[in-house]
């Protein structure tokens, strides 16, 4: 069992930096969190805290029910997979699982029966006997995660693990990932900056920028509903497309003025503009390219462009129109499209679309929060 807990954790590295502002967070046994946000925003910072690699400048860190802040890294249950495997050269892959081990003096069967299991996970027992160098990328993350696995940690760590594989390898190793999730029962606690890894490995997200936390949810949870632009921005391939627009109050009803076109929100959105009383003000509309359609012939809700590229996907096709001025991505499936554009669009090409009036999503430009 081990819960892991932060409460009012902060760090504040000897130049003065705070790396990491009022951390909160309470990981259940056995949940897999991921840490995800830009280069610099706190994950690593906020990881080598919870091993015990960087000093708790504030706040408590908890696991299971025992504050853990100033016990030794050795003595925290835990284990840590860095994105530079480290492994030992002159060590055997066998050797450097058992090292650990070795140091715990363990009797040596136990130290077999535990590096032979590991290796029957991950797929290295044909490579007990060779030396790193001998060893592909993946395969030497794979000896680093199974030197982390035999020590049957409460707790494993891992910091962008992948991000020195080629993108093939990457996907090959987030889908071992998930799998060895399924096999050994433990919290997870894993730091990327990559959105995808984020959303396929998490049960949870932790959004961060600039030492602060933006938002805590499932990936469909914020996915569905980010909580600010930040969050609106860094979750979705392509990136979501933001507006200015204006949000006009008649009585009870709602619409959204957006260029050209005028949207009428779901019934779901303006009950909850009600509920929060907002009245008409200038705000930015956001709108998943996937949530964008495409239509025939211009009319009040829809917004006319330009398309500047056509990307070809196969059963997708991504357009960059040019609406005004402002560059709007689009993603339709090809069996959407009508017969003449089967094969993309032509440079130029005018085309009209709307946005899913279920699906937008309305920020206040000052606070840059979602409304709702
Ligand atoms: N030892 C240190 N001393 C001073 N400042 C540091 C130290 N380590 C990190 N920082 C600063 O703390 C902030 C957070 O760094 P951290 O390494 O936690 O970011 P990160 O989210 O892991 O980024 P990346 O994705 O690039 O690995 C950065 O501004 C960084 O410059
Ligand atoms: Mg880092």
């Amino acid at each position: 069992m081990a819960t892991v807990s932060l409460k009012g954790v902060k760090k504040i590295y000897d130049n003065k930096v705070t790396a990491v502002h009022d951390f909160n967070l309470e990981i259940a046994d056995k949940e897999f969190i991921v840490l995800v946000g830009p280069s610099g925003c706190g994950k690593s910072t906020t990881l080598r805290m919870i091993a015990g690699l960087e000093e708790i400048s504030e706040g408590d860190l908890l696991i299971g029910d025992k504050r853990m802040n100033d016990v030794e890294p050795k003595d925290r249950d835990i284990a840590m997979v860095f994105q530079s495997y480290a492994l030992y050269p002159h060590m055997t892959v066998y050797e450097n699982m058992a090292f650990s081990l070795k140091l715990r003096k363990m009797p040596k069967e136990e130290i077999d029966k535990r590096v032979k299991e590991a290796a029957e996970i991950l797929d290295i027992t044909q490579y007990l006997q060779r030396k790193p160098k001998a060893l592909s990328g993946g395969q030497r993350q794979r000896v680093a995660i199974g030197r982390a696995i035999v020590r049957e940690p409460q707790v494993f760590l891992m910091d962008e693990p992948l991000s020195n594989l080629d993108a093939k390898l990457r996907n090959q190793m987030r889908a071992e990932i998930i799998k060895l999730r399924q096999r050994i029962n433990t919290t997870f606690i894993y730091v990327t900056h990559d959105q995808t890894e984020a959303m396929t490995l998490g049960d949870r997200i932790v959004i961060m920028k600039d030492g602060f936390i933006q938002q805590i949810g499932t990936p469909q949870e914020v996915f569905d509903h980010p909580k600010n632009i930040f969050v609106a921005g860094f979750i979705g391939m392509p990136q979501m497309n933001f507006f200015d627009a204006r949000l006009e109050k008649t009585g009870d009803s709602y619409v959204v003025k957006c260029q050209d076109a005028t949207v009428t929100p779901s019934a779901k959105i303006v009950a909850g503009l009600k509920a929060n009383n907002v009245p008409s003000k200038d705000i930015i509309l956001g709108i998943r390219p996937e949530h964008v359609s495409f239509a025939a012939a211009p009319s009040e809700t829809t917004i006319s462009g330009t398309v500047d590229v056509s990307e070809m996907m196969g059963s997708e096709v991504h357009l960059h129109v040019n609406a005004k001025g402002k560059d709007v991505v689009l993603r339709i499936p090809t069996t959407d499209l009508p017969e003449e554009h089967r094969g993309g669009f032509h440079y130029g090409a005018e085309v009209n679309f709307t946005f899913r009036s279920d699906l937008i999503h309305l920020f206040d430009p000052e606070t840059e929060n979602n409304l709702l």
